[in-house]
Parts: structure tokens; C-alpha cells; sequence
């Protein structure tokens, strides 16, 4: 499993389908058994021990901050932030199309992702080091379940928050944060702990988005044929992108709690327990998906779970497949071929993606010069 939990998952998932371990929990491994949980959110609540909007929120507060959010992931805002986010990815491949390589979580995913999300919250990009420190702290936590730093971590992430918010109080400008200080939800604004905990889920979010530009990176990395068709036509890269993730999922699990007895896979499972999702093997279901572990541009995304469903369906999901797009735009536009450059180590949850990739890169001729 800590070699290649996908592989590992994917074994579950025809021999173990309901699974329990200390660790997660339940863990649901079937398309079939997640779409039922999804579908029925009564049964399998959401809401979490720590504070989160709208993540950890059941029916009916959920529809209040769900509909307060939605504006901030329009096709206007996100038309905004495009210009400023591919000025983040160009100058950040930059020196890699110089140095013909690099290992691209570190010099490209991580950093592009924590910019473009301090850009559009208008906040000063360099910041996007203490956010990678938070979500690469808060991980760490939960792999080792150590609460107390998973508690001093959400206390800086706060702080570090709050006083992005009185700077943004003081001189109001049109950025996302300006707009988040001005929402409000069934007549009240949100207050400074609802702000940082609706922060704390598009950190994590930007997160899984780092995580699926490398596999995305990786799989084009290892199917010349395919990177070589989305150069030649760039407007079949959402496609790819959409079948891309749903072989290789940056985000392994979310989590339910049973509010009753249920009965899943012939497992009986008592009010209160812990379900995992695990994205990353329903994706791959050959229940679900015809020659499932293939990407076929043409499948369609109806039955995807790469997102999720239901009434907690990505919110962030704009925003990821602007970043997505923009990231492999640039990249295959400044380069002839890439390639596998050396090591490529695959994360563990909850980490997300690839923990190290080192990629290697042809220039375009038009970018050399
Ligand atoms: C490739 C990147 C991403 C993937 C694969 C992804 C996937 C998901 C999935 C599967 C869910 C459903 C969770 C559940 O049912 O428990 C979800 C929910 C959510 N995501 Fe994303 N996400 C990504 C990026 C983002 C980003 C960048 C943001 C914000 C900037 C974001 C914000 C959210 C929020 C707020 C929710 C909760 C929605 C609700 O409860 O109503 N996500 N995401």
C-alpha cells in the first residue's frame, strides 16, 4: 500500500470491497456502494468534529453556505483570475525549460497553485510558502495522527488568515477575500472563524489541484502519443484532464458518518461509524467504466466520481480544472517532448498525487530563443 496505494486499492476493491481498518474507518471501495452513500445524505452525514464550510455541513444548513460560496467559482471570476494565473505558470517554467527539467511538484505544482490561489484571494503571493508549510504540516498530522500539531497547525492557519482579512478590512479592494468578507449567509456575514474555515477547505483543495497537475504530468510523461495530440490540438485537454484523473485520482477518500444502522456489501455497519470514500478506487470500478484503468477521451464524465456527487460536488472544481488547463497549456505549447527525468514517488493519504517527479523537458524552439 505505501508503495502504490492505487494498486493496492484497486485489489480491495475486487476482494474487500467493505473494508475496516483503525485507520479510515469503513472504507467503501465500489462505485456502486459510494453513489448509494452520496445519494442519501441523511443516512451518511458529513459534519466533522472541526469546523467546515461547507465541507462538514449536513442538509438543510449545508444549502445556505453552499449557495453564499457558489459566487466566488463563476465563469466570470474565473475568467479574472486567468490572465494573473498563467503569468504565475509561465514565469515559474521558466527556469525549468531552461535547465531542460526539474522535479515538478516542488519547482511548478506546489508553488503554481498556492500563487494563483493567494492572486485571486488578493493576497501577497509569497505567502503561498506558509500555506504549503500548513497543508504539508496538516498532512503529516493525520498520516501520524498527532492531534496536538494538527491543533497548533490550524491555530497558525488562522492567525495567518485573520490577519490577511484586517489588512483587507482596512484597504478594501476587488479581490476574493474582499468578497468573502461581504457574504453572507441567511442574512448574517461570515464571520472571521467561518472565513478561515472556508479558507482551510480551498487550501487543501489547491492541494489535491498540485497533486493532479503531476499525475497529469506523469501520464502525458509516459504516453508520448497522447501528450503529442493534445500539443497538435490543445482543445482536447479538458477531456483529458476530466480521463486523466479519473485513472489516476489526486484525492483518495472523503469521509461519512452513519447517523443509523446500515447494511453495505453484506456488512452490517452501526449508527455512528466512520465511512471512508475512496475516490480512487470507485474511479476505476470496471463496474462502472468499460476497459476501466484506459483513457478514452471520448467516455464522457456522467459517471465520474472525481469530483464527487450530490450535494457536497466539488465547489473548487472551476477553479482546479482552470489551473489544470492553464498548467498543461503552457507546458505543451513551450515544449516538443517531456519526459520521465528520474524518480517518481507516489503519495500516501492523505497526501495527494505525487510526493517527487522529476520531469524532463525538449524546448520548443520558438521558447529558446
Ligand atoms: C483536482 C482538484 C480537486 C479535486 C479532485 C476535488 C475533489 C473534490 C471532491 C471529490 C469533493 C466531494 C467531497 C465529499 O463528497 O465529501 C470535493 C468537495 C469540495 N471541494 Fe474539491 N477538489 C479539488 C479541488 C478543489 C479546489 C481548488 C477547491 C477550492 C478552491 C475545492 C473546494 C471544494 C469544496 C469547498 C468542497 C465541498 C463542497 C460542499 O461541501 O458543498 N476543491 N472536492
Amino acid at each position: 500500500m505505501l508503495v502504490d496505494q492505487r494498486q493496492a486499492y484497486d485489489r480491495m476493491r475486487e476482494t474487500c470491497p467493505v473494508a475496516h481498518s483503525e485507520f479510515m474507518g469503513w472504507s467503501l471501495f465500489r462505485h456502486g456502494d459510494i453513489v448509494r452513500v452520496l445519494e442519501d445524505p441523511a443516512t451518511y452525514s458529513s459534519a466533522s468534529r472541526h469546523p467546515a464550510i461547507p465541507s462538514g455541513i449536513d442538509p438543510p444548513a449545508h444549502a445556505g453556505f453552499r449557495t453564499a460560496l457558489a459566487p466566488h467559482f463563476t465563469e466570470a471570476v474565473m475568467a479574472a483570475l486567468e490572465p494573473r494565473s498563467r503569468r504565475i505558470a509561465v514565469e515559474l517554467m521558466e527556469p525549468i525549460l531552461r535547465d531542460g527539467g526539474a522535479e515538478m511538484m516542488e519547482a511548478f505544482a506546489t508553488p503554481f497553485t498556492l500563487r494563483t490561489l493567494c492572486a485571486s484571494l488578493g493576497w501577497r503571493e509569497e505567502q503561498w510558502e506558509c500555506l504549503g508549510g500548513w497543508t504539508h504540516g496538516n498532512q503529516q498530522a493525520a498520516f501520524s495522527r498527532d492531534p496536538a500539531a494538527g491543533r497548533a497547525l490550524a491555530k497558525l492557519l488562522s492567525e495567518h488568515v485573520k490577519a490577511n482579512l484586517d489588512e483587507h478590512r482596512s484597504s478594501p479592494s476587488d479581490d476574493v477575500t474582499c468578497a468573502l468578507l461581504a457574504t453572507s449567509v441567511d442574512g448574517a456575514l461570515l464571520d472571521d472563524d467561518q472565513i478561515v474555515s472556508v479558507l482551510r477547505n480551498w487550501v487543501a483543495g489547491e492541494g489535491t489541484v498540485a497533486g493532479g497537475i503531476s499525475l497529469l504530468v506523469l501520464y502525458l510523461a509516459q504516453h508520448a502519443e497522447l501528450q503529442k495530440a493534445l500539443r497538435d490540438d490543445p482543445s482536447l485537454i479538458p477531456a483529458a484532464v476530466e480521463e486523466i484523473l479519473r485513472v489516476d485520482d489526486p484525492l483518495v477518500a472523503n469521509r461519512r458518518t452513519t447517523t443509523r444502522e446500515v447494511e453495505i456489501g453484506g456488512r452490517t455497519i452501526p449508527a455512528g461509524a466512520s465511512l471512508s470514500l475512496m475516490w480512487i478506487a470507485a474511479n476505476r470500478d470496471p463496474r462502472a467504466f468499460e476497459s476501466a484503468d484506459e483513457v478514452h477521451l471520448d467516455r464522457g464524465t456522467d459517471d465520474g466520481l472525481v469530483w464527487g456527487r450530490g450535494i457536497h460536488l466539488c465547489l473548487g472544481a472551476p477553479m482546479a480544472r482552470l489551473e489544470m488547463r492553464i498548467a498543461l497549456e503552457e507546458l505543451l505549447s513551450r515544449t516538443t517532448t517531456f519526459s520521465v527525468g528520474g524518480e517518481v514517488r507516489r503519495s500516501v493519504y492523505p497526501s495527494d498525487g505525487l510526493a517527487a517527479f522529476r520531469l524532463s523537458v525538449e524546448p520548443s524552439r520558438m521558447t529558446a530563443t
